[in-house]
């Protein structure tokens, strides 16, 4: 039994800032961030709109796209999803409720259980095999919704010009099903890898706000924000990325030749360029779009994913691979054969 992806859907917030815009308010270049990240610019969601409203637009625009290939109402299909889980490193709110929550009844998908998955930049890659295997443990379910959902203009530091110029906010959303067997060769989710190593936990944090530190408000306990130790979390990424495409191809004994297209997560196009030197593989095999929308985090391939299939860049019969690296510290990538 596998699941296939049969819809797929994004949200980006009309406002964009260029690096030339962000030049203006802090100590930064076009040239600058361009050179070092592959980043041109990002978008911000306006204020008052939360991680659930761009997943739930989201998920609204990838039912309408599962309703047009099933011939099924939108309605319908929500009301027929078992599960929605959520990545997100910047939910609505912490802890409770979960934001999968909040999308679930806008949704109205009253029959689907929903909860949220902290897997930061790695979260839609973890999202899809638990998802997966939430399907395959049962026969009575079927359908799935994975979402990966970030603000994260909201804890970005806009005085530290070492991590306010690389994210961006935004949401994108699969649709999968449960995909019964025809003898027509395998499909679907073909197998995962996901791994963490949580002694790299303090090189990515957002420190305030948790039990550890419990937000207090007021004198030197300022908002919350993103903390990260760019070198290390770039060695990291590199190593992730390599090992984990190196893995998926020996364990389906294929070659990276039969494979159609990567989709990594979106954080540094430097990262994409040292990983494709050591494979030995040409950069075009990698699918791009940081330039447009900096790093969206857990959104970041649920993104990639819908702009190349409402692009018809995705055929049936490709193999496709998504990784995942990130917060945690996190890794993981699915093999998908479309
Ligand atoms: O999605 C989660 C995963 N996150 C990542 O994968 C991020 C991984 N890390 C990275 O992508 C890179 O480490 C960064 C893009 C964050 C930083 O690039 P870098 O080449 O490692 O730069 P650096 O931090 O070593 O800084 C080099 C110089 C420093 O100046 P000095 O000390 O050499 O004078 C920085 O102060 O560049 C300076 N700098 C900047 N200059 C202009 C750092 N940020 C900026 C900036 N504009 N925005």
């Amino acid at each position: 039994m596998g699941i296939e992806i049969i819809a797929t859907g994004r949200a980006i917030p009309a406002k964009k800032l260029t690096n030339n815009d962000l030049a203006g308010r802090i100590d930064t270049t076009d040239e600058w961030i361009r050179s070092h990240t592959g980043i041109g610019a990002r978008h911000i969601a306006d204020e008052g709109v939360a991680a659930s409203d761009l997943a739930l637009e989201a998920a609204q625009n990838t039912l309408a796209l599962a309703a047009e290939k099933t011939g099924l109402s939108g309605e319908a299909l929500a009301q027929s999803l078992d599960l929605i889980i959520l990545g997100s490193t910047t939910p609505d709110y912490y802890g409770v409720p979960s934001t999968a929550c909040i999308v679930q009844d806008k949704l109205g998908a009253r029959n689907a259980a929903a909860l949220d998955i902290t897997a930061a930049c790695t979260g839609f890659i973890y999202g899809l095999e638990l998802a997966a295997g939430f399907i395959n443990m049962d026969r009575s379910r079927k359908r799935a919704l994975v979402i990966g959902a970030e603000v994260l203009s909201r804890v970005a530091d806009w005085n530290d010009r070492g991590t306010a110029v690389l994210f961006g906010d935004g949401a994108g959303a699969v649709f999968i099903e449960r995909l019964e067997p025809s003898g027509r060769g395998q499909r679907g989710l073909v197998r995962t890898i996901l791994g963490a190593d949580g002694s790299g936990a303090e090189s990515l944090m957002i420190k305030r706000g948790g039990s550890r530190h419990p937000y207090q408000g007021g004198g030197d306990d300022g908002p919350l924000r993103v903390e990260m130790d760019g070198r290390a979390v770039y060695n990291f990424a590199v190593k992730a990325l390599t090992e984990t495409i190196e893995r998926l191809l020996a364990k389906e004994d294929i070659s990276i030749h039969d494979v159609t297209r990567i989709i990594p997560h979106q954080a540094n196009a430097r990262i994409v360029q040292a990983a494709a030197k050591r494979l030995n593989i040409p950069e075009s095999k990698f699918f791009l779009n940081i330039e447009e929308y900096a790093n969206t985090s857990a959104a970041s391939i649920p993104i990639a994913l819908d702009e190349l299939n409402r692009a018809g860049e995705l055929k049936r019969g490709d193999v496709i691979m998504t990784i995942g690296f990130g917060g945690g510290l996190t890794y993981g990538g699915n093999l998908i054969i479309w």
